[in-house]
């Protein structure tokens, strides 16, 4: 298999960037979440945390397999200011939209390159923000129906902190 085109290798370094920034990102909100007793909500954030690193871990390895070392960037301590459950779950969404669009950039360039098998490879990561944008946005919903219901929110954070690392063991096998 001909090596990775090195603007695409670029264009993956990029991306192992945005992955660990997402953790770490999501690692910030947990903890965040965590001081305010929103056991729920850390736990599912940190749930996202592993998600994140695991799609970063997947980049670094395909790299491997490409025969190529990954280079690592520098990663900025993540911004974040709580202003409520919802206004965090709102900016996880929009953040995942920014994910959304740089992995659709990453396609096209290894359409661009002509890369067939990293196009099939990325088609993973495609389908996998189809999910990511869905569970976060269901939460943002979620958040907005119980408004300032102390006991509905409540509800929705027992319901945040009962999600499985299920997914975690289906990417494992993908
Ligand atoms: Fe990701
Ligand atoms: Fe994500």
């Amino acid at each position: 298999m001909p090596q990775l085109s090195p603007r695409l290798c670029e264009a993956i370094n990029e991306q192992i960037k945005n992955e660990i920034s997402s953790a770490y990102l999501y690692l910030a909100m947990s903890t965040e979440c965590s001081a305010r007793s929103l056991n729920g909500a850390a736990h599912w954030l940190r749930r996202q945390w592993d998600e994140e690193l695991a799609h970063a871990t997947k980049l670094i390895d395909y790299m491997d397999e490409r025969g190529v070392k990954s280079e690592f960037q520098s990663i900025p301590a993540p911004e974040f200011k709580f202003e409520g459950l919802l206004a965090l779950f709102e900016q996880a969404l929009a953040h995942e939209q920014k994910v959304t669009l740089s992995i659709n950039g990453l396609m096209e360039k290894a359409i661009q390159e002509q890369d067939h098998a990293a196009q099939i490879f990325l088609q993973w990561f495609v389908t996998e923000q189809i999910e990511e944008e869905n569970s976060t946005e269901e939460v943002v919903e979620m958040l907005r129906l119980a408004g300032d219901d102390g006991s509905a929110l409540l509800i929705i954070d027992q319901r945040l902190g009962a999600r499985t690392a299920e997914a975690n063991a289906e990417e494992a096998e993908a």
